[in-house]
């Protein structure tokens, strides 16, 4: 690829993965980049490096503009190490005036590479170091997603360096998000979103507020993975509110796990009495559905409907994982139930409905269990159960 200037003087001098098809658990499907950014300035400043195998792609953008070892400053906005991996050789061939990081963000970078003796240059939310004609300003972003998490404002340029926040794992030569498809762009940016900022919901909505009393103004959110964005920026924002505040659609997701497609036949029951009520409907068996793809489809929606047979006394083991990683990205007002086929104890559905209450999901019904292979009467009362679902989720909305 090559270097492509983003804004007079600033380019984005990063690297694409056409490859990567896993990033610890979230299918990447259609790979990524990872985004730095070169200042030309007095003082020469790169916005974060990537991920330790594209050292040669980052320093061959930066060669096209400049001799890299000219860099005055590193600013390191998050220190997980698709941003960080070649930081440690990029420091030997820069050398570098400063690192500039935040305190969490100094403390990570030695925990990671144990060097105390770098160049760091410690900012805090307020800060702001002038490198000529340009200043940038710094905002801590904690958790979203790491404790070091930073973001860089350049008010001249009206650019904010975003780090992940507003990010996509996705591939492409065109580096603007009005070069690329509307629909699907939005589609990588809420699958990032549901994937990993889901659980630091909360801290969203404090840090849109913060960033709108502040008054900046951002023509363009360069972000470290995927488009950059200058034409949907209210969009994107909109688009961070509603997901951080959970906002569902009339939407149910009926997502199961089947050993002789009983519980299968049930699943579509359910939705098609949901389909009945008017509801939209992703049926996703955990066979053939990535669990990356399962969160995106939940962010949306208003019920979870939760479906597994009863194997050697417990649900199985696509649905364990599934409801693990789930866990852990805390999706909150969604309303649920749960179904499966047993042949002789039948805890499935038992266990379903304890996770979900742990979850704080509202269970709006004890749920279906149904010996072996379901009856036509069973897979009415599916049905059924699909409406009363459906019925709630119209209350709900
Ligand atoms: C290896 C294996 C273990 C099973 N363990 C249990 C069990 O512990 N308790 C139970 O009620 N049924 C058990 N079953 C029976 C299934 O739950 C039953 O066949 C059910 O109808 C399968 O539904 P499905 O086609 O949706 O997977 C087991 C089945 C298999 C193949």
């Amino acid at each position: 690829m090559w270097p492509v200037e983003i804004k007079k003087d600033i380019y984005w001098v990063g690297a694409i993965d056409w490859d990567i098809r896993d990033f610890h658990g979230y299918s990447t499907y259609k790979g990524s980049t990872y985004n730095a950014f070169l200042a030309m300035d007095d003082k020469i400043t790169l916005f974060d490096t990537v991920k330790k195998p594209f050292k040669n792609d980052l320093i061959h953008h930066i060669h096209k503009i400049i001799d890299p070892t000219k860099i005055d400053y590193i600013v390191v906005n998050h220190v997980e190490m698709d941003h960080t991996g070649c930081l440690p050789e990029m420091i030997e061939i820069i050398k570098p005036e400063k690192i500039i990081t935040s305190p969490m963000g100094k403390k990570a970078l030695i925990s990671h590479f144990h060097r105390e003796d770098w160049p760091y240059e410690v900012v805090k939310t307020g800060d702001e170091i002038s490198i000529g004609k340009r200043t940038i300003h710094f905002i801590e972003t904690r958790m979203l997603h790491w404790p070091d998490s930073m973001f860089s404002y350049i008010k001249e340029d009206k650019l904010l360096i975003s780090s992940d926040a507003f990010g996509q794992h996705w591939a492409t030569s065109e580096r603007f998000d009005d070069e690329v498809d509307h629909a699907e762009l939005f589609k990588h940016a809420a699958k990032y979103y549901a994937n990993i900022l889901l659980p630091y919901s909360p801290r969203v909505i404090k840090l849109l507020d913060d960033v709108n009393a502040m008054g900046i103004e951002i023509e363009m959110i360069a972000t470290d993975h995927g488009l950059i964005w200058r034409k949907y920026i209210p969009e994107i924002i909109q688009a961070y509110s509603d997901w951080a505040h959970q906002k569902s659609k009339k939407k149910a997701l009926v997502v199961y796990e089947t050993m002789w497609h009983s519980t299968e036949m049930m699943a579509n029951s359910i939705a098609h009495g949901l389909v009945q009520e008017g509801v939209s409907v992703e049926v996703m068996d955990l066979k053939f559905n990535h669990r990356s793809e399962v969160i995106t489809e939940l962010l949306d929606a208003k019920a979870i409907v939760l479906g597994s047979s009863t194997l050697n006394n417990g649900i199985l083991p696509n649905m364990a994982d599934i409801l693990t990683y789930m866990k852990g990205l805390r999706p909150t007002n969604k309303i649920g139930a749960a179904f499966g086929s047993y042949g002789w104890s039948g805890e499935a559905v038992k266990l379903l409905n304890q996770f979900m209450e742990e979850m704080k999901i509202k269970v709006i019904d004890p749920g279906i269990k149904v010996n072996y292979v379901p009856t036509h009467d069973d897979l009415d009362l599916c049905i059924e159960l699909g409406r009363k679902i459906g019925k709630a989720i119209k209350k709900d909305i």
